[in-house]
């Protein structure tokens, strides 16, 4: 039997919650489906999108934006709490005012029953460590959970109960820009990145007062928008739903994460919000889910915009019929459900179960018996501390790719260094997308480093290029170029990046590239101007520190991308490395699939990145076991320097009922080998795992013929044959 997803009920707690849900009026329960945001109050009448608008124009600058809302009081809206017209907020940073508000919610409404904070932790509170899509580079779970649990005792240590987080959006696009908070474009990568963060959130107990609830999101499919474009839509075959999409979700649900957000866009027509098949017969039917799904914000009511709900009241009737629990911030369930309900056009008993949802999260977070879970002492403790710092140093560490190095890296200490590019002397932009909590000055920029490492250093400056052994150029995007509403129609890097690396490729000494991004970019001019590339992404606080251990040989580097670099815009979408043959593929012939103007290939692949020493695979073997197959390679490090190396174990049905992937990954494995030390893996791959679903939906594996690859990276790789006679 599949397994479900982890049992939520409990006898007793389920008998409390009946004892409240017949005491609860009709207002009473819509209210506990209505999360809340802060409105800003003070002597100007904005918005905060008014405030976001105004830095993007350039009418206010980011210190004074950050300044305003960091400063300003914020209206929660405490009548209506007492009222019992708040289930939950969204946006509480302190735990001196969540206790405030907790003391009218316990102490003044007539139920007495407490409300919960979300917000979007998701890569750090205060110690940010690099967006998920570089931590995602590190294929390491046991980091994933760590930097989730540090994540989760400052998070709580401010007030807040849940995180939305983790994202699991399979993101084959790079033109989208919240590719940068998942992990790449891989199913399996996602779900086990999700799976970790799950754990590392909750822990086991869930009513530690340094546990979050995680919320996985956005459920389903929102990395396949279309053209890449935020809040597009997506369309695609139910086959390719379930074998690339919904594998991510289902693994972090089944982790026994407490809250699932489905996602803004519709999936053929039909908004996630409101899509039945998705909330109740997958998420909670097929997987069991006990949990409780909150809408993404302001999503019901946009449901209007879809043209799918003829108004407000039509949008709250539709996404909770659907099965939405929690409503974020729109405020159509508030306005809308006790009309529904008497009008019979939502009945009682959906209504009770989407408020048994919510009140059974609460039980569980242990606020019914404990409500002021956290102090403002403990706020002050916890954040920032110096285990933090490590810990988000090593993620970063982990996360950098190296993408090319001419014999340049590592440096030297003695060298002088050119330093140039904007970013190199911007801590601040080192936090990337999503780090709403991170102060002026928490992130150590490259410069700041230096200067804390003694290493000499010149800047260049517009007009004169310094005497030095070395360039070290910084370039790429700024935070705000990824993340949401951030998607670009071109990738290339920006025209005073590459004026900058061509000036000092001129100079005739070595150049070595340090590109900030949030998402894959087109790095070919980069790759011709410069001796060595590094990935550095958005690394967080320690960006500085973390990138000068792998520039001077302290630490090896040893991530490897978890999505393909495109050679231009116009690859995308069909960048990703588990694409399918056609019946023509790309060759020298004319009459096949590729481009005049560009190869069909990336740049650098998936899976790839360098590493000081190198790694050599021999006597790869494959055999079929009782559960699947049994695969094996030797590894040894043929270099001088110890090293991480991440081995990744590949298939391919090459005759099946449905066109099949050239290359599907199906484990891995990373570690560490001293010079000349040698190793034999193993991995098992489950028939399970070789399974697609037929033409009609069938699932099925077949026997015959199974390749298996194992390598370095999806291009360099071992094969070996096994041929499955399961006979059935
Ligand atoms: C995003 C979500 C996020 C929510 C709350 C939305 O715009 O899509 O990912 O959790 O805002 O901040």
């Amino acid at each position: 039997m599949e397994r479900k997803a982890g049992n939520m009920k409990d006898v007793k707690i389920e008998q409390r919650i009946d004892a409240l849900l017949s005491r609860m009026t009709l207002e009473e329960k819509a209210g506990q489906l209505h999360q809340a945001g802060g409105s800003l109050v003070g002597a100007f009448d904005m918005t905060i999108g008014d405030i976001f608008t105004m830095v993007e124009d350039g009418r206010m600058t980011r210190e004074e934006a950050h300044k305003l809302l960091s400063e300003s009081k914020r209206d929660w809206q405490e009548e209506d709490l007492r009222a019992g017209r708040i289930g939950s907020y969204i946006g509480i940073t302190s735990a001196e005012e969540m206790n405030r508000l907790q003391h009218i919610a316990v102490e003044e409404s007539r139920l007495g029953i407490p409300v919960f904070n979300g917000f979007d932790v998701i890569h750090g509170f205060r110690t940010i460590t690099p967006i998920p899509l570089a931590e995602s580079c590190a294929w390491e779970p046991a980091l994933w959970e760590r930097t989730a649990r540090m994540s989760a005792e400052e998070a709580s240590s401010a007030g807040i109960h849940m995180t939305f987080s983790p994202m699991v959006d399979v993101s084959k696009d790079p033109r989208w820009g919240r590719i940068a908070e998942s992990a790449g474009e891989e199913a399996l990568l996602n779900g086990l990145y999700g799976e970790a963060k799950v754990k590392g959130y909750q822990t086991e107990d869930l009513t530690r007062h340094d546990a979050l609830a995680a919320c996985v999101k956005h459920f389903a499919a929102y990395g396949a928008a279309e053209g890449g474009r935020d809040y597009n839509r997506v369309d695609m075959s139910p086959q390719r739903l379930e074998e690339e999409y919904l594998p991510s979700y289902e693994r972090a649900v089944k982790a026994g994460a407490w809250a699932v957000m489905p996602a803004f866009n519709d999936i053929s027509g039909v908004p996630c919000s409101v899509n039945r098949k998705l909330l109740t017969d997958i998420l909670r039917r097929r997987w069991g889910f006990e949990g409780m799904t909150i809408s993404d914000a302001n999503a019901i009511a946009e449901c209007i915009n879809h043209g799918i709900a003829a108004d407000r009241q039509d949008a709250a009737r539709q996404a909770l019929n659907a099965g939405m629990d929690m409503d974020m911030t729109s405020g159509c369930f508030l306005e809308n459900l006790k009309t529904l309900v008497e009008n019979g056009a939502v009945s009682v008993e959906t209504l009770d179960e989407a408020v048994r949802h919510v009140l059974r999260l609460k039980f569980a977070l242990g606020l019914f018996d404990d409500p002021y879970r956290s102090s403002a002492a403990q706020e002050r403790a916890a954040m920032l501390t110096p285990a933090h710092r490590a810990l988000a140093r090593e993620a970063a560490q982990k996360s950098m790719v190296l993408l090319k190095n001419e014999g340049v890296l590592p440096l030297e200490k003695h060298m002088c260094v050119g330093l140039a590019g904007k970013l190199a002397f911007d801590g601040d932009e080192m936090s990337g997308t999503w780090a709403g909590f991170v102060k002026p000055g928490d992130c150590v920029s490259l410069s700041d480093a230096m200067h804390g490492a003694s290493i000499a250093f010149v800047p260049v400056t517009e007009d004169m290029l310094p005497e030095c052994d070395v360039f070290l150029c910084a370039v790429g995007e700024h935070k705000e170029e990824s993340g949401e509403a951030a998607s670009r129609a071109r990738l290339e890097l920006n025209e005073t990046d590459l004026a900058l690396l061509r000036r000092l490729r001129e100079s005739g000494r070595p150049v070595i590239a340090v590109v900030f991004a949030g998402r894959p970019l087109c790095l070919g001019p980069v790759v011709e101007a410069a001796d060595a590339i590094l990935m550095a992404w958005h690394p967080g606080v320690e960006a500085g520190n973390a990138i000068l251990d792998l520039l001077y040989g302290r630490v090896n580097p040893s991530a490897k991308l978890t999505a393909g670099f495109p050679v231009t815009t116009g690859q995308c979408p069909t960048l990703y490395y588990d694409h399918i043959m056609t019946g023509r593929p790309a060759g020298k012939f004319k009459f096949t699939s590729k481009y005049l103007d560009s190869p069909v290939e990336p740049l650098f692949p998936f899976g790839f990145g360098l590493s000081y020493t190198s790694f050599h695979y021999s006597d790869i073997s494959a055999v079929q076991t009782e559960d699947g197959i049994h695969a094996e390679i030797s590894v040894d490090n043929a270099g001088d320097w110890a090293g991480d190396e991440i081995v990744q174990c590949y298939f391919r049905d090459p005759v099946a009922r449905r066109v099949r992937p050239v290359r599907k990954l199906a484990a891995f494995s990373k570690i560490t080998l001293q010079p000349g030390e040698s190793r034999r893996l193993s991995f098992e791959i489950p028939f399970q795992m070789l399974g697609y679903y037929d033409q009609d939906m069938h699932f099925c594996v077949d026997d015959g013929q199974i390749e298996i690859f194992i390598g370095g990276n999806v291009w360099d790789t071992e094969k070996a044959d096994v041929i499955l006679t399961r006979g059935e």
